[in-house]
């Protein structure tokens, strides 16, 4: 197999291109999608200080990688949620590759700052879910902690099979709200709340991976236990199927939507106010993060009492 740009011999074959590459093919391919999707969303520039969320997942290891040597300016920021082995492995997977590589990096721990861990506080607030709670609790700290350091952008490790998955989901429950906010670049909606971007939404998981291997990144293989088999794997499963048989397909799948489905689904006009409690854009007089925290701070003084 000879790489298909510079006939030296390849070693991975990207049959949705109809490609091979040798090793300096392919990071010359991954970056021209990673460059071409930052330029075709105006994501950002090299002058910009960039938010990213690094879990210690292949994706976001592997975007924390390519944005500092290819020059962009990053502040990574990790969120140690206090679960079990799994928050302890990440969290010492992504402080030893900071300082392996000199990388800025942030670890908010939710137990210093809030008192309790992920699972206790959403027991204490008995919450319907802990992974939407964990969601919830995160979005908040993320914009929160930009808005008080002036970051504007946040970019996340989404990949092409993540988004594919998704607008299968919006599509299968005809979801339109979600549809209108699917998109690989997500304005910001208020002066306190972050533009939110994901430069890998072209290149799959397989082709993520490859990178991860040829730069020899660690990270963080198993997802958090508390999620339970997410539909969004389902779909991934379903896709990648029709992707076998008919290599291109899920690329077809996302970008037609981008391109000719998304302008039906036009931004609905949401107004925002300031959380009385906290001063944080929320659709209500008290936000969501508040109300959920009044709730803990209740069951904490109950328990003191009784
Ligand atoms: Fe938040 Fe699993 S990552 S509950
Ligand atoms: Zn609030």
């Amino acid at each position: 197999m000879k790489c298909s740009r510079c006939k030296e011999p390849a070693f991975v074959k990207i049959k949705r291109h109809n490609a091979s590459f040798c090793e300096s093919c392919f990071e010359l391919f991954f970056s021209r999608q990673v460059e071409g999707a930052i330029k075709r969303y105006q994501m950002f520039g090299k002058e910009e200080k960039i938010l990213l969320g690094a879990s210690g997942g292949k994706d976001s290891m592997a975007l924390w990688h390519y944005l500092q040597h290819a020059g962009y300016t990053v502040q990574a920021i990790h969120f140690d949620l206090g679960i079990g082995e799994h928050s302890s492995i990440s969290r010492q997977i992504v402080e030893e590759f900071a300082q392996a590589h000199c990388f800025s990096l942030l670890v908010i721990s939710v137990k210093d700052l809030l008192g309790g861990t992920i699972p206790e506080l959403a027991k204490k607030a008995r919450h319907r879910s802990t992974c939407s709670f964990c969601g919830l609790v995160k979005r908040y700290l993320l914009n929160r902690f930009a808005f008080e350091k002036g970051f504007t952008v946040y970019a996340t490790g989404h990949n092409l099979d993540d988004e594919a998955a998704t607008l299968l989901g919006n599509v299968l429950h005809w979801q339109t709200g979600y549809l209108t906010h699917q998109s690989p670049s997500l304005p910001s909606p208020h002066p306190k709340m972050l533009r939110k971007v994901k430069p890998f939404y072209t290149l799959t998981e397989e082709e993520i991976r490859i990178y991860v291997k040829l730069k020899n990144l660690p990270f963080v293989e198993d997802r958090c236990p508390l999620s339970h088999r997410a539909k969004s794997l389902d779909y991934k499963e379903v896709l990648q199927l029709l992707e076998e048989k008919s290599p291109g397909t899920k690329h077809a799948f996302l970008f037609g939507f981008l391109e000719k489905a998304k302008p039906l689904f036009p931004a609905e006009n949401i107004v925002l106010q300031e959380c009385q409690i906290c001063g944080m854009p929320t659709t209500q007089t008290t936000c969501s993060f508040c109300k959920i925290m009044q709730k803990v701070r209740a069951k904490e003084e109950n328990s003191c009492t009784s």
